[in-house]
């Protein structure tokens, strides 16, 4: 299994080209002698301005180009030298309709330009109280990934919905068992070694002192952090305390 993945979600954050320079550049100077492989993924009018670690992108279309105004093109990401792009997260499920099949889409043609995927997966606060959580998440990932015969280096990130901006962090043990069900899963269908080779994020109101239960007593491969990433001082005590 590769190297530990930590990666900011910045969201619709920051609302200036001057903030989003000053974190970044906090951010890359607090990790330089650290192990872990960090990607910064934001808002995309600030993906050309920033270099010197890993940049994912939030969102992408499924098509290559044309008249969808509006989106931007998998080809435009990967031409800019963007590593990274989260599909299907939960904000893009509730607030634009993402359903699993638009996901799977999406994934697909990441796939096929090159650009590596961290999807997200992930009950609601319903779902989880219905004891639906795991057959929410199968369901995510079987229609997320379907015809797709390779998922080797894909990102999966568990990112409960209830957790996500609330300061409600998923407990350790619950956190552990989905990420054992989530390999589980990959393995049926995929094989283990493949599943070896999928790395599983957590995340979900990540901050510096839950975050290492997450490496350290879950087994999670990585982190995806929201709301922290923004001050860089803290996201670089998250990294810190993952390693
Ligand atoms: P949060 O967001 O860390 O602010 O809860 C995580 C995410 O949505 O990726």
């Amino acid at each position: 299994m590769s190297k530990i993945l930590v990666v900011a979600n910045w969201k619709m954050n920051p609302v200036s080209k001057k903030e989003a320079e000053n974190i970044f550049n906090g951010i890359k100077k607090g990790v330089k002698k650290l192990k872990s492989e960090i990607a910064v993924c934001p808002p995309f009018v600030y993906l050309s301005l920033l270099k010197g670690l890993k940049i994912g992108a939030q969102n992408m279309f499924y098509e290559d180009k044309g008249a969808f105004t509006g989106e931007i093109s998998p080809l435009m990401l990967k031409n800019y030298n963007v590593d990274y792009v989260i599909i299907g997260h939960s904000e893009r499920r509730k607030y634009f309709g993402e359903t699993d099949e638009i996901i799977n889409k999406k994934i697909k043609k990441a796939l096929g330009v090159g650009l590596k995927i961290i999807f997200c997966i992930g009950e609601t606060d319903s779902q989880r109280n219905n004891g639906e959580a795991e057959k929410i998440v199968e369901q995510q990932i079987k229609i997320g990934l379907e015809d797709i015969s390779d998922v080797a280096g894909m990102v999966i990130a568990y990112e409960p919905v209830w957790a996500i901006g609330t300061g409600k962090a998923c407990g350790v043990e619950d956190a552990k068992k989905m990420k054992e069900f989530i390999v589980r899963i990959i393995t049926e269908i995929y094989g283990a070694e493949t599943a070896g080779q999928v790395r599983i994020l957590y995340g979900g109101s990540v901050n510096s002192q839950n975050s290492a239960g997450y490496i350290k007593e879950a087994g999670y491969n990585g982190l995806l952090v929201g709301g922290a990433s923004l001050n860089a001082e803290e996201f670089v005590k998250i990294i810190k305390s993952a390693e």
